[in-house]
């Protein structure tokens, strides 16, 4: 179905089978790994979890609207048993390749986040996503980011990554993208802070904070040499070599493009 005022589609199976279809070269799933594994929202997201519970080693923890799951498999990387849920077929079939490539190993689930069977309530130690809840609104957004919450165990954690109403790149990127026709993830809406305290108000979770990823790294959205890259299909660097630990600022978690809820279940401190 086409949302007429935005001419972007609704969030569905369907949609997203699409945007998964192709298979990238195995190296892009080797580079995109390492390349998650240097970013700071990667490292921000390890220490809270080292924090919390020591190691990964022997965690369960599940990925919700999973895609190819590129923050399990760095779990899996460390020890954690992954659970990768998605409801496109495309996508689980991205996530069991991007997996093997890199050598790891998850459960793989075909299951609406919003319609989550009570076998898995309860179930995990870490639940999180990366660019999922910002794809529903009314109900629905307030339904989805409480899924993340029944997953987890009594002092699981939860990591819900979304993109920050306040990163301008993200912004006007998105704007000129929907203006050109050329917008392919649905209908996305992104979040502020207030909103997101505002939801886990209303679903009675009372620990958590926020981080964010670069605000240097937002700056690829708009970047004149990025785009001409793209448009003249330009090869990437894939050289893991290449790549340097990212380093953050206090500015991340107020403007940077992905906005961390960091969430904790019950009484945790
Ligand atoms: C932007 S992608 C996530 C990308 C991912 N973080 C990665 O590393 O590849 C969003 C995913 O959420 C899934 N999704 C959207 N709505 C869902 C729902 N109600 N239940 C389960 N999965 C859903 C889509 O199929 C899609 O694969």
């Amino acid at each position: 179905m086409i949302n007429s005022e935005k001419n972007t589609e609704n969030n569905s199976p369907q949609l997203w089978d699409g945007l998964w279809q192709k298979s990238p070269l195995i190296e892009e799933d080797i580079f995109d790994l390492a390349k998650e594994e240097h970013s700071i929202r990667w490292q921000r997201t390890e220490k809270a979890v080292v924090k919390q519970f020591g190691s990964f080693n022997g965690l369960k923890v599940i990925e919700l609207g999973a895609g190819v799951g590129t923050n399990a498999a760095l779990m899996a990387k460390r020890g954690a048993k992954i659970t990768i849920l998605d409801y496109s077929e495309g996508a689980l079939r991205r996530a069991r390749e991007f997996f093997e490539r890199n050598g790891l190993s998850a459960e793989f689930i075909k299951q609406d986040a919003l319609l989550l069977p009570a076998n898995l309530l309860g179930k995990y130690d870490i639940s999180m996503s990366f660019g999922l809840t910002e794809h529903f609104s009314g109900p629905a957004r307030i339904k989805i980011n409480k899924a993340h919450f029944d997953v987890l165990k009594d002092k699981g954690i939860t990591f819900i990554s979304v993109p920050n109403k306040y990163n301008l790149p993200y912004r006007i990127f998105k704007f000129l993208a929907e203006t050109a026709g050329t917008w392919k993830a649905g209908e996305e809406y992104p979040y502020s802070r207030r909103e997101l305290r505002k939801i886990c108000k209303e679903i009675g979770i009372t620990k958590y904070s926020f981080f964010g990823d670069s605000i240097f790294y937002s700056f690829n959205f708009i970047s004149p040499l990025r785009i001409i890259k793209k448009l003249l299909k330009m090869d990437r660097d894939l050289s893991v070599l290449h790549l340097k630990k990212e380093k953050g600022t206090f500015l991340d978690q107020y403007l940077s493009y992905a906005l961390v809820l960091y969430g904790k279940k019950s009484s945790l401190t």
